[in-house]
Order: C-alpha cells, then structure tokens, then sequence
C-alpha cells in the first residue's frame, strides 16, 4: 500500500492515546501531527461529523470482532502470509505508521488511529490505483474537502480537492479504492467500485450523475463548524450506512442501525403475479434494485446473505413455504430459495468461507441500471424475474419479504467453532425485512396487468415492472 509512511506522519507521533480536545473550546493552536490524527480533537469544532463518524463502520473497521476473529484465523492459516492484507484498509493509519504489521497487535495500537479515521479520508491527495487501498496521503496536514472557499480556521489548514467533492464523480476513486478487493491470490472478492462505474450514475449528465458521496453522505444546510464566522453551506452526513452495523457495544448503534434499515427499505421494488394453470398456479415474482449504484448486494457479499420468504395458502393449508427462518435461525438448503450473495470456492473448488483460500467467486445479485438500451446487446435487464410453481387448488394468499442479514450466521458460527469469536456476538447480527420487498396478494388484493414474461392478463400486486425486452 500507499506512501503514506511519509515524514509528516512519523513525527511527532505515538505520543498518541490522549483524547486531546474532547472538552476544551476550539483549539486555538494549529493541530500538531498527532492530535491531526485523533478524531476528538476535531470534535470541539465539527461535533456533527464527529457524532455521525463515531458511529460509522469506517469508526469500527479495526474493532470489529468478526474481523479481528477473521484475520485472526487467517493469519494462522497462513502462517501469517496474509501479512498486512487486512488491516491495510481496515487500519490504513496504523499500517502506515508501523504501529502493526499484522493486525494481531490492534489492543496496543492507540484507539484512534484504528479504523478510517478522519485524517485519513482528509489527507487523501491522490489515488494511485482501483483497489486494495492505493491512497495517497499528503504529509502537509492540510485537510482537503469539497468546500471551495473554506473560512479560514486557527486548527488546521484546508483546500479544495475534487477527490473530496461528491458532485465530481472523481470522488468515486477515493471511496472506490478501498471498495474494491482483489485477495492475494487475484480473486476480484468486493467489486463495488468496478460495479458502479458500469451503471448509469458513472456519468457527468448532472440529470442522472450520483458518485458515491452523492448517494451516501447525502447533505443538509447547516454550518460545517461550530466557529464564529462560517456561512450556512451543504453539511454532509458522515454515518454512512450500507448493511452492517457494530455488534458489540459502540457509540450511535441504534442510530445506524436505524440508518441501515431506511437505506435498505428503499433499495428495492418487488412485484408478484399468480398465473393459474389447471391443478396449480405458477407464482411470477420480480425484484428491482431501485436505489444501489452498484450490484445488491454489494461489497463483502460473500458473507452476505440475501433470501426471498414466499409463502402460498389455499383454503388455510400451506402449499409453498420456502425462506421462512427465526432471526436467530441459520438458512437451511433449500433448492427453491433464492439466494443472493457470493459464493466462494477453494482450489478444490469446494464453497468456503475464508477469503484466503478462495480461488474463484460465483456471483447472484440484482443489477443496477446501466447505459444501454433495451435491444442493444450488452443490455441488462434489471427486473429479476423467478418463477415457483404450485401444485393444488386455486391459491387465496401469497405473501413474499426479502430478508437480509450482513453476514450469514453460518460464517460466524464457523469463527466461534475456530475460537476466534465470542459466542455472544452471533446473537447481535441482525435479520433485516425490507420494507419495498414485502408484499401480500390475494385474488381482492391483486389487480389485472400484463405479466412482463408471458404478456397475459394476470393478477398481480407491488410495483408494475415494464415488459421484458427480447
Ligand atoms: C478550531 C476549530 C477546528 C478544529 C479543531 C478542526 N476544524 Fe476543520 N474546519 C474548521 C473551520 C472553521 C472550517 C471551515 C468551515 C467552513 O468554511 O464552512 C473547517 C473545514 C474543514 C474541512 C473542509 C475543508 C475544505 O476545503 O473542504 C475539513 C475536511 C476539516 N475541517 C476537517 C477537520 C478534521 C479532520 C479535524 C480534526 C483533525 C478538524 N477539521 C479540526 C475548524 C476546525
Ligand atoms: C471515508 C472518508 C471520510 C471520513 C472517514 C471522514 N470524512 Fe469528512 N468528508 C468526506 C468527504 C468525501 C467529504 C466531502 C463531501 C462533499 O463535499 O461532497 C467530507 C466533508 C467533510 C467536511 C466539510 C463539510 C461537509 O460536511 O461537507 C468536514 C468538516 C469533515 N468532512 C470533517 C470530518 C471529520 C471531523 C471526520 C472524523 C470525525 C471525517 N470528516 C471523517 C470523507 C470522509
Ligand atoms: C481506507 C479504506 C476505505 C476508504 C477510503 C473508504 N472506505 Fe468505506 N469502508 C471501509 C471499510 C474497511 C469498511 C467496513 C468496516 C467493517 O464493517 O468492519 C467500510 C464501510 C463502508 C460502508 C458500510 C458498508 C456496510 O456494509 O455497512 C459504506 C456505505 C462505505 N464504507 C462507504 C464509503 C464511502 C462513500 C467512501 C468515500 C467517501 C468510503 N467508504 C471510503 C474502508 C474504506
Ligand atoms: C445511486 C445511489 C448509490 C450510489 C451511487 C452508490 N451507492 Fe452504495 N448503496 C446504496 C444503497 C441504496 C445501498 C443499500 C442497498 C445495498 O445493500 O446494496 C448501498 C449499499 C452499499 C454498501 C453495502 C454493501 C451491500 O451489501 O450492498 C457499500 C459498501 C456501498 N454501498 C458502497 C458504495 C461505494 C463505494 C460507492 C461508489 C463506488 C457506492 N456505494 C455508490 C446506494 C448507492
Ligand atoms: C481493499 C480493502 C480491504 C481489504 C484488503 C480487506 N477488507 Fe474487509 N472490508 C473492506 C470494505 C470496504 C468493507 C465494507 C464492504 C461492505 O460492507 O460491503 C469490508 C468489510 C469487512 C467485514 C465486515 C463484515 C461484512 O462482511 O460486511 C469484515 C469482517 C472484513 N471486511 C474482514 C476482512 C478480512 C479478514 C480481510 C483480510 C483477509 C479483509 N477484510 C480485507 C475493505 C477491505
């Protein structure tokens, strides 16, 4: 990674631990090396950001006890081969200062220069690369921001930098290179950054444009910092949401968590037909990714677990039940369940779950919107269809909720069986229903459409999909 090991970093360091500021007003000396490094002491004067950070997965990268039991693991495995892989985006700070060569040693790497930290986003002046951290770190303690014309401040210098500004799409690089994981045995795991730039938001038309920024840290008007002087600008949220949240205790949790589940209620759009046919029915469902700029899921979705519960009842006996599992319950095998997320094989091409040993990923997802047109060859279709037939009388409810956790129970398990997690963190992954998803259909309920496979007049319920294009 990176040249970040820079002078500016060196000096003056590791006098660290010392939650400088937290109380004192605006510091009225210039930051020194350190104290740039610490996220409270940008607290006195942006308690805002400090707040919505402190509760976000960059905050707890480094804490995080299934990567700590992961890499853990991994680095036995290896015999310590994995070398600084992990901890080089999840502790980038710390790599950079030789505070840990492994990630082994994160107890005695003071707390805040565990995780992205602020300076760490802050310093960033250029990208040298598409994955596995290639940031650049400047060593002139200049934070760089989207602010063209920041009001000059007594604890630091700051600049423009169009890597920072979420109306550029150059800001996707700074956000893309961490967001996209090559393992060291070239498998392209977490491809978030290469997703996004095929879809329809990798564009300058400012009608359509959403860099990452734009989608993530959306903005409110308000002031960037709590000092006499500043003008009301755009303030953006640092929590930034996607699926995991921590799962030990951890500043702002219900918060994210709260976060998490909007993002989500709105990510997708579902709609459902029942097409009769003599002694049963065939269920058409389809889902949309309405609202990720990148595949759903995303990221470390090889750990993710995505289903679809579908339940079908005529006169009070269940003909179909597939999906259906207790939030403390692992997903069972089952052939008629859909399911999304990565799987990844080991070099006897058997599923595992240690990124270590994969030697090829096979992926299911919804797509996001891309540039093409329906009829042009590279087309995709981003209404997902799946069909389930039913066999018995005439059906009176269907009711269908994608479900969702960050991390399938089974991995987790796994590491509590290695001995490298608690057994107490299991029970505090949540199970997510997303609200867009959740649909119930009953010949009342359901109105006639066009089915989008078939072109027949059926009844359906959810969100008219336009027809399929040929
Ligand atoms: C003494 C108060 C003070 C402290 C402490 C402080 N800042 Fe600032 N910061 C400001 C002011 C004032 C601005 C300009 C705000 C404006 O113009 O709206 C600013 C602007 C910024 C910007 C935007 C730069 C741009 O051009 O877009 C960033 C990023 C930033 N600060 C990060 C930090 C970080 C990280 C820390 C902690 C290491 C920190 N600040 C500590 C007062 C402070
Ligand atoms: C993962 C990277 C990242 C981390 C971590 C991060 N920031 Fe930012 N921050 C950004 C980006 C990107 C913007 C600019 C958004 C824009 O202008 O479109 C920004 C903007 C800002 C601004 C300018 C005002 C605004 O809201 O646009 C301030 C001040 C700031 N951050 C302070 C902080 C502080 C303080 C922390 C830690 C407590 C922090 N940031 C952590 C990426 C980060
Ligand atoms: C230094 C590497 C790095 C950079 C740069 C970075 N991230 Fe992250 N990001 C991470 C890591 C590591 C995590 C996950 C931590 C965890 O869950 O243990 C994460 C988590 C997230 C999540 C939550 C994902 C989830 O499943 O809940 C979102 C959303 C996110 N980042 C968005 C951004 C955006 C937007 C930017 C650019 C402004 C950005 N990141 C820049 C490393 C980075
Ligand atoms: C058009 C809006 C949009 C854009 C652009 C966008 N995201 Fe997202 N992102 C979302 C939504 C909505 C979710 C929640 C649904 C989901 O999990 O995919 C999400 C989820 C995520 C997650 C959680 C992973 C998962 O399981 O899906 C990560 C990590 C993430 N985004 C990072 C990024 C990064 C990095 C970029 C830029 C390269 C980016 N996003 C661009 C809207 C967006
Ligand atoms: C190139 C940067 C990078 C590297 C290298 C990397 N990670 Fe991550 N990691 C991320 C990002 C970004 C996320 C958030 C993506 C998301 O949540 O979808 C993440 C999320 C996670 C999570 C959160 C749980 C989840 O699945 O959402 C765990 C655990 C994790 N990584 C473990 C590891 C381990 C162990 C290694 C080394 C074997 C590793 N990571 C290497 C960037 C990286």
């Amino acid at each position: 990674m990176t040249g970040i090991k820079s002078a500016y970093l060196t000096t003056g360091l590791v006098t660290a631990g010392l939650g400088l500021a937290c109380q004192s007003p605006p510091a009225v000396q210039p930051l020194d090396a350190d104290s740039l490094q610490d996220p409270a002491a940008c607290r006195a004067c942006h308690p805002d950001h400090f707040r919505a950070f402190s509760g976000s997965m960059h905050a707890y990268a480094a804490e995080d006890p299934v990567f700590r039991a992961m890499n853990a693991k991994g680095q036995r495995e290896t015999g310590g081969a994995l070398g600084d892989f992990c901890v080089a985006c999840h502790a980038p700070v710390a790599v950079a200062l030789g505070l840990t060569t492994d990630g082994l040693n994160l107890d005695e790497v003071p707390a805040h220069l565990r995780g992205v930290t602020c300076a760490f986003c802050h310093l960033a002046d250029a990208i040298e690369g598409a994955h596995n951290n290639p940031v650049r770190m400047a060593d002139d303690g200049v934070m760089r921001g989207g602010l063209r014309d920041p009001l000059p401040n007594t604890a630091h210098a700051s600049k423009y930098s169009s890597l920072h500004d979420g109306s550029k799409l150059d800001s996707a690089a700074l956000c893309g290179s961490c967001h996209d994981v090559v393992t060291p045995a070239g498998v392209h795991l977490d491809q978030t950054f290469a997703e996004w730039k095929q879809t329809v938001y990798a564009t300058d038309d400012r009608q359509r444009g959403n860099s990452c920024v734009a989608c993530h840290m959306p903005g409110r008007d308000g002031v960037t910092a709590e000092v006499p002087g500043v003008s009301l600008r755009r303030v953006h949220d640092h929590a930034m949401p996607g699926v995991d949240v921590a799962l030990t205790d951890f500043p702002e949790r219900a918060a994210q968590l709260d976060a998490v589940q909007t993002l989500l209620d709105y990510s997708l759009i579902a709609e459902l037909c029942v097409i009769e046919q003599s002694g049963g029915a065939d269920i058409e469902l389809y889902l949309e990714n309405v609202a990720a700029g990148h595949a759903f899921p995303s990221g470390a979705a090889q750990d993710r677990q995505v289903w679809v519960e579908v339940v079908a009842k005529a006169g009070g006996r269940t003909l179909l039940e597939v999906g259906v599992v207790n939030d403390d319950e692992p997903l069972g095998k089952d052939p008629a369940l859909w399911l999304l997320g990565d799987v990844m094989y080991d070099e006897n091409d058997e599923p595992t779950h240690d990124f270590w040993d994969a030697r090829r990923v096979e992926r299911s997802f919804l797509p996001a919107p891309t540039p093409f047109r329906p009829g042009q060859p590279d087309y995709v279709n981003t209404h997902v269809p799946r069909r389930y037939r039913i066999v018995g009388p005439p059906l009176d409810l269907v009711t269908v909720r994608v479900r969702m956790r960050a991390m399938g129970l089974e991995v987790l398990r796994e590491l509590v069986v290695s001995g490298d997690l608690d057994p107490e963190v299991v029970s505090r992954m949540p199970t997510y229903t997303l609200a867009g998803s959740v649909l119930e259909w009953s010949p009342a309920t359901a109105d006639l459409r066009t089915s989008p496979l078939t072109g027949l007049m059926v009844p359906c319920v959810g969100v008219q999909a336009p027809p399929v294009a040929q």
